[in-house]
């Protein structure tokens, strides 16, 4: 009797036991250790579709790509998140650390990206944010296509930007290579408020005609290589603005598009000055401008300096070397107090489709100072006739031969 009852109090634990488990087995389909797998070398991979995204082209899988994320960025030990082959339509992703996950954590993107067609969901001005990590890897030759051919329509110069595809903001340590940025809404990638990002082998894509889809914008940002990369959008191909230190842009290729340019710089009253760019090995392919400098009125007093434009080529480029400091500014009167000095055009070869090519047009408040004008030689493509260069308010210097020749003393 006792024996039987025993077994009977067993049974019946073991019952709870076996119903716990059970509920416990479905609970488990939602918790993300059971989501996630091992690679080969040791990282748990977080696979968007393991958290509900469909990729079927259709469903907004925004939720479930935030969801892999937090679950690998609050792992411990090596994590990816990883995106495979498929439509994944997304509207607004945040992808926030800090993260406990071992450095760096990867993000892995082999299939299509497709923005959501609702603007309203981007409430931060980005579609992809990724902020506040440190230790980031971004690949996987995959695509993300901000859709733009369905919103540029609604773009006016003064109504807000258009959401960025992607930001890089408060990041450090970050890799990004080997991905397509596609026809963004607003600009194709910004960095900002972020140090050491290494940014290679991307390409991005949008019409010559789409407008403001520049192609990387980098601002308050120290220690970023952009190299190995081809640009071809609707404005500039790389643009680096205030408050930049250290900045490096190499083998690329732009066209179409507005060129390389610093700046805008002062256009809000709170930007800060920026010093050390090097922009090197680059082709601009039909582009606008190729070297330029822009600057806008009634700026803040603030310095752009220690900028090397060097070993570029131009193909039937419009201002192939341009320093502007009277942009987009016909309705502000006071000049720029951009102080630019220490900038360097050395070794420019190519051609020019105006027959200005060398334009240096600087702040009668603050000239240029410290141009070097180096081994230049820059070819008319018929019929513009002879190139010249033009100058006001520069101190500049010539090395070497160049081409169009030096233009009169301007200061
Ligand atoms: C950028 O490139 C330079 C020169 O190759 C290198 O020394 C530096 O470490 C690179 N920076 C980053 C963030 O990768
Ligand atoms: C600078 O001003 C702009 C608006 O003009 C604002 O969006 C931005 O947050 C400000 N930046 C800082 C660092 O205060
Ligand atoms: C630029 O090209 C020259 C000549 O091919 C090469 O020596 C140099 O290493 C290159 N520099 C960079 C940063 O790519
Ligand atoms: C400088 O730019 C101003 C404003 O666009 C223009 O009026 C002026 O002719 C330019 N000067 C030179 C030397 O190109």
């Amino acid at each position: 009797m006792a024996n039987s009852e025993g077994s009977r109090e067993i049974l019946q634990a073991c019952l709870v036991l076996g119903l716990l488990a059970l509920i416990n087995v479905v609970r488990c389909d939602n918790y993300p250790d059971f989501q996630s797998r091992r690679s080969l070398i040791g990282e748990t991979i977080f696979d968007v579709t393991k958290f509900g995204a469909k990729g079927d082209g259709i469903t907004d899988d925004a939720m479930a790509i935030i969801k892999a994320w937090r679950a690998a960025c609050t792992t411990v030990g090596a994590a990816k998140v990883l995106i495979p082959r498929g439509d994944f339509v997304a509207g607004e992703v945040v992808m926030a650390g800090p993260c406990t996950a071992q450095k760096p954590i990867t993000i892995e993107i082999q299939g299509n990206l497709l923005a959501y067609d609702d603007m309203s969901v981007y409430t931060r001005g980005a579609w992809i944010m990724i902020e506040k990590v440190d230790g980031l890897v971004v690949t996987g030759g995959g695509t993300i296509n901000g859709r733009g051919k369905e919103v540029w329509q609604y773009f006016t110069k003064g109504s807000p930007p258009l959401p960025v595809s992607l930001i890089l903001q408060s990041v450090q340590n970050v890799k990004m290579y080997n991905l397509n940025l596609v026809d963004s809404m607003g600009f194709h990638s910004k960095v900002t408020d972020s140090t050491n990002v290494a940014i290679s082998n991307m390409k991005i894509t949008a019409p010559g005609k789409s407008p403001n889809t520049d192609g990387c914008h980098m601002s308050s940002s120290r220690n970023i290589n952009i190299t190995d990369t081809v640009i071809g959008t609707g404005d500039d191909c790389i643009s680096i603005g205030h408050g930049n230190y250290n900045i490096l842009v190499a083998r690329v290729t732009c066209g179409p598009g507005h060129g390389l340019s610093i700046g805008s710089l002062g256009k809000r009253p709170n930007e800060t000055s920026m010093k050390g760019v090097t922009i090197t090995n680059c082709t601009l392919v039909g582009t606008t401008n190729g070297a330029r400098i822009k600057t806008y009125h009634a700026s803040p007093q603030i310095e752009a300096s220690s900028i090397y434009f060097q070993d570029i080529v131009m193909d039937r480029v419009k201002n192939p070397i341009i320093i502007d400091q009277h942009y987009d500014s016909k309705r502000k009167r006071e000049p720029s107090k951009v102080k630019i000095s220490d900038v360097h055009f050395r070794n420019i070869r190519g051609t020019s489709i105006s027959a200005v090519s060398i334009s240096l047009n600087c702040s009668s408040t603050f000239p240029c100072q410290g141009i070097e004008l180096s081994n230049i030689d820059l070819q008319p493509i018929a019929p513009i006739g002879p190139l010249r260069s033009s100058c006001s308010n520069a101190r500049f210097f010539v090395t070497g031969k160049i081409n169009p020749t030096a233009p009169a003393s301007c200061v």
